[in-house]
């Protein structure tokens, strides 16, 4: 039988504004396997029991909850579901752990003997606004007590910061016991430490389907990924449908059936930003481009835009503007990465003009983006721009309209220099998931086994590399997934554990950076994935319930 349910919250957040706050883990053998680790958490050490079967969410009847969470409140509820009938710990009656199982039930049994279960979590919020934006506010607090009688409720300014707090909620599961479930009596108080937390996706060098971009949505947001940075086209291919320029999926794409419709780019969108994700699209210019499979005139070399042809500015403004009617992203990512300017000057046309106008292949860059500037930007209605930034400034900070960004991916040393040019800054050189080693500022840091690339990943610490001046100006960090050599069957295994520690990284705080600590957090935070059929892999030998009885997904 349920208690009566409690929805005047009142006690209940003034008692969450008491809290000690602890950076320290707590000292206990089951730990809560929480990832990331929030920024403030008091654990009791007392659990309550969890009707883990019948577990609802929520939103309190007082408070306005737009119809878009609402439709969620069954997804969210499944979380905890699951993680509350799926132990991440080895079972009580293995050696390992008993002691800790028998107390942590001891220290329930009232409310086993009074069947008082917690079986629903109550959702505060303080503004019904459903709008998604990456700095918008995610705070949550999260509070699970057994005083008076069971109850949990999520305190946050919107709907995102709700769903990182019922994340969290289902994390703090306790299955150790598993015919008696029980939630971890705790109170935490959390918010982002970097507003951007990007993941690239690369759908040009491999397709994939849009139930897979789904998935790949679904477990970046349990990790409060806000940011999918879509690679949707390159070089190698155009798999994107354009109702202007419609040769360029027809001539671009690999194959027909690998062209993301119109609808299906809404689609995306849509659904990632019913999991709180903004998806950044990117079109790569004036290089990495295979705009001229369909539009040759474009191009002034092989996969570079000849920055002389006006045209290429007009193409770009109609092509952008049917994009942005897509993507409601405040960015547009607009690369400049890697352009061989040398190239045009194998165009006699453009060397010809180049002549004419006195000019270099680096100032026709210069040019380009100057042009851009002027021509293509102020068409977008107001979105701001972002570009890469490799070891050296490629493109001016000062050719560019204030507010756009630059992504470092080479150097993680280029920050300061990008950030003292004037550009804010996402780092995402030390992060690139396609690789075995990171490459960091303090040189390579190259893991013997694969496994344990994430723990160079975890360690790089972004600020070591600025100056106290210029931590605002670092406003995220980006995980890459290049996929030369990925397409869905080996994507998840590549991914996972990497973008897990850099997502701690992006979220917590600053001094949460002990790589043997986060190891066991890891490790089982690995096998909950597992637990849900993600395919990922594990850091450490050991055993998880799903090596004997997962279900595959
Ligand atoms: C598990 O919980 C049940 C019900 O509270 C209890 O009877 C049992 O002793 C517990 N098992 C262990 C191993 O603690
Ligand atoms: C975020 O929202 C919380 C809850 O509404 C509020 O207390 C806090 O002041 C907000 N933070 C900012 C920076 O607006
Ligand atoms: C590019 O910029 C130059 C210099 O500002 C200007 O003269 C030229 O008309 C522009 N070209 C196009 C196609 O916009």
């Amino acid at each position: 039988m349920s208690p009566p349910r409690r929805r005047n919250t009142t006690a209940v957040a003034v008692a969450a504004t008491l809290i000690a706050t602890v950076f320290a883990l707590p000292a206990r053998a089951h730990q809560p396997a929480l990832w990331p680790w929030p920024q403030q958490i008091y654990i009791s050490g007392n659990t309550v029991p969890v009707d883990a079967a019948k577990f609802e969410v929520e939103c309190e009847i007082d408070n306005p909850c737009p119809t878009k969470f609402q439709n969620e409140l069954q997804y969210y509820a499944d979380l905890v579901r699951h993680s509350c009938s799926n132990s991440v710990y080895p079972k009580a009656n293995n050696n390992d752990g008993d002691d800790e199982a028998s107390s942590s039930s001891s220290s329930s049994s009232s409310w086993d003997q009074d069947g008082q279960k917690i079986d629903s979590c109550v959702v505060k919020l303080a503004t019904s606004d459903d709008a998604l934006a990456i700095d918008s506010n995610q705070t949550f607090r999260l509070t699970v007590s057994s005083d008076p009688y069971p109850n949990c409720l999520v305190e946050a300014d919107n709907m995102y910061g709700a769903y990182y707090g019922l994340v969290t909620l289902s994390q703090l599961c306790d299955t150790s016991n598993t015919t008696a479930p029980s939630i971890l009596e705790a109170r935490i108080r959390d918010e982002p430490r970097f507003a951007f937390r990007g993941f690239l996706l690369d759908t040009a060098r491999h397709f994939l389907p849009v139930s897979y971009i789904k998935r790949v949505l679904d477990v970046l947001a349990l990790h409060r990924y806000n940011v999918l940075h879509w690679h949707v086209v390159d070089s190698e291919s155009f798999p994107l449908q354009s109702q202007a320029f419609p040769d360029l999926a027809e001539k671009g794409a690999f194959s027909p059936d690998a062209v993301y419709k119109t609808e299906d780019l809404v689609d995306v969108v849509q659904y990632a930003s019913r999991r709180g994700i903004t998806v950044m699209p990117e079109f790569d210019v004036p290089g990495h481009g295979s705009w001229g499979k369909g539009y040759p005139s474009l191009m002034g070399c092989k996969d570079v835009l000849d920055p002389t042809n006006p045209e290429v500015y007009t193409f770009l403004l109609t092509f952008l503007k049917e994009m942005l009617e897509i993507f409601p992203s405040e960015y547009i990512f607009l690369g400049g990465d890697e352009v061989d300017t040398s190239c045009w000057l194998k165009n006699p046309e453009i060397a010809e003009w180049l002549q004419q106008h006195d000019m270099t292949d680096a100032e026709l860059f210069d040019y380009f983006w100057q042009n851009v500037t002027s021509e293509v930007i102020p068409g977008l209605e107001g979105r701001k721009v972002g570009v890469w930034q490799s070891n050296k400034l490629d493109i001016k900070p000062t050719l560019l309209p204030e507010g756009s960004f630059g992504n470092v991916w080479q150097d993680p040393k280029m920050m300061g220099p990008v950030i003292d040019g004037g550009m804010p800054v996402v780092l995402s050189g030390t992060y690139y998931l396609d690789q075995d080693n990171s490459a960091t500022a303090a040189g390579p840091c190259k893991a013997y086994a694969w496994q344990q690339t994430w723990k160079c990943m975890y360690q790089e610490e972004p600020f070591d590399q600025l100056t106290q001046e210029q931590w605002s100006s670092l406003i995220g960090l980006e995980t890459t997934m290049w996929g030369e050599g990925v397409n869905r069957f080996d994507f998840e295994a590549r991914v996972w554990a990497k973008a897990a520690a850099v997502a701690e990284r992006m979220w917590s705080n600053q001094n949460v950076n002990d790589v043997a600590e986060a190891q066991v957090r890891l490790d089982r935070h690995i096998c909950r994935l597992n637990l849900m059929g993600v395919h990922a892999g594990p850091i450490i030998p050991g055993f998880c319930s799903s090596d004997v009885d997962g279900e595959a997904w």
